[in-house]
């Protein structure tokens, strides 16, 4: 492979901010609360927790390994790592995963810029009347088009600049600025009078909540969440520096995840509760039918405070969203660029435009074209939905089983150790590399397997 005129990232707080940019996003701010809501509070969380440390962060390190070793995009890293072996399928399955995710995500995004320029010009009363606002606008044959359109048109710009110029540059602008909001949306919504009530539902576990089905989706969440098993990391991790530490640098990343994840619930909750008085079971109308009616009545008395309020929230979910965006368009991008000898440019535009026609499907599957069903095992899914499940639900944890297996059974443990240890520069306790391969040869692969089996079920 052409390593040498590569492109890397420049410095470690940008491999930190473009790695944390990837795993922050939809899946933070508004699947995790949805997550939290519909199982329970305080004790789905602590097994979130456990879920990442056991298994997630053991697979982030796992796609490090894999391309920072290979200096390569995900097919080809395969091709590198085990030539002519199946395991080359795996790299291809990660840039094509990637890509349908895109799809269904851009539209996700576009709503959320929708409900950004409408707080923007002061109609938070509009989107507070939400149960009605959402579906008509979700349905409408063009205008939500125009929103996703121009969310991935965003993400083409930064992806067009390049590695340092485009993704690590926008990380390092992105990432500050949401977590500026998220603070400043923390205290607000801590401060709302009765929010105790959400902050209890958050801290105090109730283990009685706790059955098979928690864990199960706790893990799939953990997994979501760290843009695990879909070639995103492993993509930026071939543009990592060899001085960049890989435990540490997972350790990080993961850390932010969670925190962000984390206030994402003590930013929603408190105000939930603070107006409705009830526990939300959520759904994933949460944050674009509750949370509307939130700001709404929190702020009855001054309606333009709701407004900067909503305004601020909704900046942060599409912050988080571009940066994730981005990350979902470099894996198929980088493909592109070193199998075919293609430039950055057109490359780009060729993801953008298959992801943009594709989206639009997905996006009118929540109007005109929502009788259009597809079927896959007994199921009939709207075109979005279909998406999301062979994505999310199929290849995400086949993936997962497929590198835990690959970096716990096949790649020569050496190349394991030099790159966890940065050629014995840094060593890393024995016992700690030996539990890492005992987890991906045993316990994330069975851990996957059971997820996987019981959501087809
Ligand atoms: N982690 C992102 C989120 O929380 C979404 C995401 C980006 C993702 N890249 C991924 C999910 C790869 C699965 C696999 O919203």
């Amino acid at each position: 492979m052409k390593t040498e005129q590569r492109a890397n990232f420049g410095s470690k707080l940008g491999i930190i901010l473009a790695s944390a940019g990837s795993a922050v996003g939809l899946g933070n701010v508004w699947r995790f609360p949805t997550e939290v809501g519909a199982n329970g509070g305080a004790a789905f969380i602590l097994i979130y927790i456990l879920c990442v440390l056991l298994l997630g962060l053991p697979l982030m390190v796992s796609e490090f390994i894999i391309g920072r070793r290979t200096h390569a995009n995900t097919a080809d890293a395969y091709r590198i790592l085990a030539p002519r072996t199946p395991w080359v399928l795996q790299g291809y399955l990660g840039v094509f995963t990637a890509w349908f995710i895109l799809c269904y995500y851009g539209v996700v995004a576009g709503w959320t810029l929708k409900y950004l320029v409408e707080s923007g010009l002061g109609e938070v009363t509009k989107i507070a009347h939400s149960t009605e606002y959402f579906a008509s606008f979700t349905s409408h044959p063009l205008i939500p088009l125009g929103y996703m359109v121009a969310v991935v048109l965003m993400c083409h710009l930064v992806i067009v600049r390049g590695v340092q110029g485009g993704i690590e540059r926008s990380s390092k602008l992105m990432m500050p600025m949401l977590l500026v909001i998220m603070v400043v949306l923390l205290v607000c919504s801590l401060t709302m009078p009765g929010s105790e009530a959400g902050i209890a539902f958050l801290l105090r576990p109730d283990f009685s909540k706790i059955t098979p089905n928690v864990i199960l989706s706790a893990m799939g969440q953990a997994f979501f969440s760290l843009s695990i098993a879909m070639g995103c990391l492993c993509t930026y991790a071939s543009y990592f520096t060899d001085d960049a530490r890989l435990v540490k640098t997972a350790g990080s990343v993961a850390l932010i995840d969670t925190l962000v994840a984390i206030m994402s619930g003590f930013i929603i909750f408190p105000a939930v509760f603070s107006v409705t008085g009830v526990a939300p079971d959520a759904g994933p109308g949460l944050v674009f039918i509750t949370l509307p009616k939130v700001f709404q009545a929190a702020f009855a008395g001054v309606p333009w405070l709701g407004g900067i309020f909503a305004f601020m929230f909704y900046l942060l979910l599409l912050l988080a969203a571009l940066t994730s965006m981005v990350s979902i368009h470099e894996p198929p991008t980088a493909f592109l660029i070193e199998r075919f000898g293609i430039t950055r440019h057109r490359a780009t535009m060729i993801v953008t435009a298959v992801s943009i026609l594709v989206g639009v499907l997905c996006s009118l599957s929540f109007g005109p074209l929502a009788d259009y069903r597809l079927s896959i095992f007994d199921l009939r899914l709207s075109i979005f939905d279909f998406f999301d499940f062979i994505s999310a639900k199929i290849f995400l944890p086949v993936g997962g089983i497929i590198i835990s297996l690959f970096v716990g059974w096949r790649l020569d443990k050496q190349i394991v150790r030099d790159e966890l240890t940065n050629y014995g520069s840094h060593p890393v306790p024995e016992y700690l590399i030996r539990g890492y391969i005992f987890v991906l040869r045993w316990l994330a692969p069975i851990a996957i397997a059971l997820i996987f089996v019981y959501e087809l079920r």
